[in-house]
């Protein structure tokens, strides 16, 4: 029976996640477990930090947006093992800790390195925000990918996209976690695949996609003609990969070219000189008396051409060479001539080089564009193509072997010889775990003296050898056995020698082996290239030839013993992922008693007891060290650890929701403001329905799993409520209405019919909407809460109290995702279709709006017909009281300051004091009547607005300049009541109750009045919020109450 993941829904568990969890680790049962995994199609496993991938050589589908949602943030144990948990691990862990991390993919060739390199850039580049310029460097580091492949990845027997040199990228972020740099470093180009491969491999991808994908014009300029026509290309006999658009990648090359920033005529420049080396390889040459000479003189044009030469000097240099000699103590330079093979390898020499070059200036192309002026955090992404054993062994894989054994000896730093040595020093009784130290084969390659190494030993023997290089491979064997010969790692052969390297022995054969060490470039090459009418192609070849002499040549194997001890070096100041134990991890499972959080008084020693047996650690499971506890099992270890992760879940989710809430708060004042605008002069008002505080999520969808389970994971919920749904014959029914950036849920309830959970009652998604297939809503233009979503097939009649900020939230989600403005009518007849379901389905439905008493609406179904009756709301025309709160809240605050300071004789102007209001009217708070979703406080997240900002910011004080209350205060009243009143307006003066402005009011909104102080009004409504309605000069609108006196 299958398992399930305890605590991700659905998630079946295939063999054991974690293979320290298996009672016994043998090689058989790690095996057996991947099997077990691998057929029901789980690639990722972790052997404690470690986590191991297999190739399904299949689109998997778990790489999706939704997993991307899923591991981010995601503790461990949350979720199955999967490259994004590592990523977001070692991004979180860069975040908080900020260190730098690293990862270190390694592989045999075709194991996945490449593709799992980028699933992490991907999603790194996926969870991590960033505005247009972050935004352009995540676009540099993505396109970086197709680029380099095309110039470094060929098909081989082993992967049709075979990495055929190493990349350490570098990608670097801002203390806000935004990726703004990068750096790629690049190691060991296999260049000598620019002029042959073994059967059914081929060049690297950027020869066959030029040559399938350019256009008429380049084919022309560049002389491109069948693969099979170019001596570089034709060896193999392979030309075509299965899977590959060789033609379409070309344009995707180019556009990488592009974005990165790579100028036009350079871009054209770069495919001359990748054309010029094929053309460049078909020059042959011939024997003739123990000399070379070009066999046909007509193909020396067009290379010379692409690549900006005269072609008499490149016939020349290629069959001949300048020499030093010297002559009695006198030296000087002749000319040597080259014979056949001397004359070939010239050609490849200088076809490799140029190859080599390109790539160095790509790679560097990519760094400048991304380069950044300092470095804050980054993570490190290792991807070199692994340990190689073939028949036949060459330096190539000399050097790519010495490279992972430096990768091997990291790994045993890290972690086995890290902790081993650590027992000791703590004194902890332990058997001690075989493991071999590969620190010894390491010596053996790369150690200048005592002994010399085989690096040292090759670099003397190329240093003295001759420049033809004859028998100097058959030297270097005697001397590797004199000097390394009796090295228990290391024998010799008749052809070569073997290491006992740490994955196993391999034979090397010396043949090649100088040569290639020494890695020259002839000066005449060099002085050759540096005579091209191209910038660019000399710009590759920056050599100063008259200093540059002195001293040894840089060899490929001291180069290749530099870049590895860099990389080292560079992956030693990362946080690798490990798991190690030690005090600063004790510390840090502190939180998880309220003893010990947050600091244990007391010994130390007895606080580490305390945590242990808080989660009833078994005594036999741990040893008290010195300075610190050891524990046996991993399984007890991850206790702590899951303990902890636990913890600091639930306060990453405490401190999360605060955050939220704060934020949310913010945005939803301005929602606020937003949504009257929606229906601003188009439907009246109900009067909580603008000035309440919005919410989002009605339904506590955090403490709600069994509606949440039918969303994402980590799905934002924009907005959620029950609301009231009808059906055909007009009988609603409540629904859940969610509203999230993907869509609209509408959840409903019904009975289990079957199977064990028969009778109980489910939550289950009646309908899910995405905005793509919303046309529009409409609602009438009463106060009702009724809306209509109209979906392409059919449409849905709810009812919420909250349909303003619904329908705020779903225009703005609308907006986002169609790139539409969601379309919202009113009108007080309105049409919906109904579902078709059965025989009796489909057709349309009526609802009519019509004025009655009462502010709730009352309903009549009748056959199609829906009528709805409900009183006159707010004018249309209202929008948010927020404001005006503003201004009543702020009067009353002057009012309590100076009733406050009134003893102290304050000498500030005071706040207004009706005494009236007061008798009448206490302040809205006062009254127990709400102010409409109660008002903002002072003090609030943002503060009220001033009443009259305008004045404010003039410096106009004025409005506060009020009467003081007292005696003073009654004699400007009675000196008000004696004014005479204002001259009557010409207009009729409708019969009924007047009042008389106290004091000047600018409206601040367009359904407000203004007047100035004394001025007489029409008193309209008087309306316990504080706001009443009245006329003056012929205008109609709300004023604050208490800036009048009722006359
Ligand atoms: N996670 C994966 N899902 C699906 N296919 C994969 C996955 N990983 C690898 N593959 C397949 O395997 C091929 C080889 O993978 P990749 O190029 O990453 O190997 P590599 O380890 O980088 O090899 P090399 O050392 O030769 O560069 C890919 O082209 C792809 O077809
Ligand atoms: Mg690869």
């Amino acid at each position: 029976m299958a398992k399930y993941h305890w605590q991700s829904q659905n998630v079946k568990q295939s063999g054991v996640d974690d293979m320290v969890l298996l009672s016994k680790i043998t090689e058989d049962a790690i095996v057996d477990n991947l099997k077990k995994r691998y057929m029901d199609d789980y690639i990722f496993t972790y052997i404690g930090p470690v986590l191991i991938s297999v190739n399904p050589f299949k689109q998997m589908p778990y790489f999706t947006d939704r997993e991307i949602e899923l591991y981010q943030g995601a503790a461990q144990y949350e979720n199955p093992p999967h490259i994004y948990a590592l990523t977001d691990n070692m991004y979180r862990n860069m975040m908080i800790d900020g260190e730098n991390q690293c990862v270190i993919i390694s592989g045999e060739s075709g194991a996945g390195k490449t593709v799992a390199a980028k699933y992490i850039m991907g999603y790194i580049s996926k969870v991590s925000g960033g505005g247009s310029k972050v935004q352009h460097v995540k676009e540099i580091i993505l396109q970086s990918n197709p680029l380099l492949e095309a110039f470094g990845n060929a098909k081989t027997v082993r992967n049709n996209n075979s990495s055929r040199f190493g990349k350490y990228f570098e990608i670097q972020f801002s203390r806000g976690g935004e990726p703004d740099g990068g750096k790629i470093s690049n190691f060991l180009l296999e260049k000598s695949r620019v002029v042959s491969q073994n059967e059914n491999e081929r060049n690297f991808h950027i020869y066959y996609q030029l040559i399938e994908g350019a256009s008429a014009q380049q084919r022309e300029a560049l002389g491109i003609m069948t693969p099979d026509y170019y001596y570089y290309l034709n060896q193999s006999g392979t030309y075509k990969v299965d899977g590959t658009n060789d033609s379409k990648d070309f344009q995707e090359t180019m556009e990488a070219m592009q974005v990165i920033g790579i100028p036009g005529d350079i871009q054209t420049q770069v495919l001359q000189i990748v054309a010029g080396i094929l053309h460049l390889g078909n020059i042959s040459f011939i024997e003739a008396g123990n000399y070379g000479q070009v066999e046909s003189t007509d193909l020396l044009a067009f290379p010379a051409y692409l690549l900006g030469i005269d072609p008499n000097r490149l016939q020349d240099k290629l069959t001949s060479r300048k020499m030093d000699s010297k002559w009695g103590g006198k030296s000087e330079s002749i000319n040597v001539t080259l014979n056949q093979e001397q004359a070939n390898y010239t050609r490849d020499a200088l076809a490799k080089a140029l190859y080599a070059r390109l790539f160095d200036y790509l790679v560097e192309s990519i760094n400048k564009a991304i380069q950044k002026p300092y470095e804050e955090f980054s993570i490190g992404v290792l991807d070199i193509y692994g340990f190689e054993i073939f028949q036949r062994n060459g330096f190539e894989q000399f050097c790519i072997n010495f490279v992972n054994e430096k990768l091997q000896q990291i790994f045993i730093e890290l972690t086995l010889k890290a902790e081993q040595e650590e027992y000791v020093q703590e004194g902890i009784k332990w058997t001690p775990i075989e493991y071999f130290n590969n620190k010894i084969v390491c010596d053996l390659i790369e150690n200048k003296l005592n002994p010399p190494g085989i690096m040292s030993v090759l670099d003397d023997v190329c240093a003295t050898m001759h420049a033809k290089g004859e028998g100097a491979d058959g030297t270097l064997l005697q001397k590797l056995q004199a000097a390394v010969g009796t090295h228990e790692h290391f024998n010799s052969w008749n052809s070569g020698f073997v290491i006992h390297h740490y994955a196993g022995k391999v034979s090397y054969d010396i043949n090649g082996f100088c040569e290639r060490n020494r890695d020259v470039l002839f000066p005449d090459l060099i002085e050759l290239m540096q005579s091209s009418e191209f910038n660019f192609i000399r710009s590759l070849f920056p050599e100063n030839l008259n200093t540059d002499k002195k001293g040894r040549p840089t060899t490929a194997s001291s180069k290749i013993k530099k870049q590895a001890n860099d990389l080292v070096n560079t992956l030693m100041k990362c946080t690798p992922h490990y798991i190690q134990c030690s005090p600063s991890r004790l510390d840090s499972y502190a939180i998880l008693t309220a003893e010990t959080w947050p600091c244990w008084r007391g010994p130390e020693q007895q606080g580490v007891l305390h945590l242990l047996r808080s989660v009833n650690m078994d005594n036999d499971q741990y040893q008290m060290g010195r300075t610190k506890v050891f524990v046996k099992n991993p399984e007890s270890l991850f206790l702590l650890e899951e303990m902890r992760e636990r913890k600091f879940d639930t306060f990453a989710r405490i401190i999360q929701k605060a955050w939220r809430k704060f934020i949310a708060r913010k945005k939803y004042e301005q929602m606020r403001e937003e949504a009257s605008d929606i229906l601003y002069n188009s439907k009246e008002r109900r009067k909580n329905s603008i000035n309440r505080n919005f919410v989002g999520d009605y339904l506590g969808l955090e403490q709600r799993p069994e509606l949440r389970q039918f969303l994402a994971k980590r799905e934002r919920v924009d907005f959620a409520d029950s609301v009231n749904k009808f059906d055909r014959r007009f009988k609603s029914i409540k629904r859940d209405l969610i509203l999230t950036p993907k869509g609209i849920y509408l959840i409903g309830r019904e009975k289990v019919k079957k199977g064990p959970e028969k009778g109980q009652i489910k939550e289950v998604l009646k309908r899910k909407m995405e905005f793509g297939g919303i046309s529009s809503v409409s609602l009438s233009t009463r106060q009702d809460d009724f809306f209509i979503l109209h979906e392409a097939q059919y449409d849905s009649l709810l009812e919420s109290n909250f349909k303003t900020e619904f329908l705020s939230l779903l225009s703005k989600r609308y907006e986002e995702v169609t790139k539409r403005k969601l379309t919202i009518s009113f009108g007080d007849r309105l049409e919906f279709r109904v579902k078709k379901e059965g025989w009796g389905g489909g057709g349309t439905r009526i609802v009519v709006f019509q004025k009655g008493p009462g502010d709730v609406a009352q309903l009549k179904p009748g056959g199609k017909t829906l009528s709805v009756t409900i009183g006159d709301g707010l004018p249309k025309s209202s929008s948010s009281l927020y404001r005006r709160t503003a201004a009543l809240l702020l009067k009353h605050t002057l009012r309590s300051l100076s009733s406050a300071h009134q003893n102290g004789g304050a000498k500030f102007p005071r706040g207004p004091h009706n005494p009236q209001a007061d008798i009448t009217y206490s302040s809205p708070q006062k009254q127990g009547r709400p102010l409409q979703g109660g008002p903002p406080k002072l003090g609030s997240q943002r503060g009220p607005r001033p009443p009259a900002p305008n004045q404010y910011n003039q410096g106009n004080l004025d409005f506060l300049n009020v009467p003081d209350q007292g005696m003073s205060g009654k004699q400007r009243k009675m000196s008000i009541h004696q004014r005479p009143p204002p001259a009557p307006k010409p207009q009729p003066r409708p019969q009924g109750p007047r009042c008389r402005a106290l004091y000047q009011y600018v409206g601040q909104d367009t359904d407000e009045i203004s007047f100035e102080a004394n001025d007489v009004l029409d008193l309209v409504k008087e309306d316990p919020s504080g706001w009443w309605t009245g006329r003056i000069g012929g205008k109609e609108g709300l004023f604050p109450g208490n800036y009048v006196e009722k006359i």
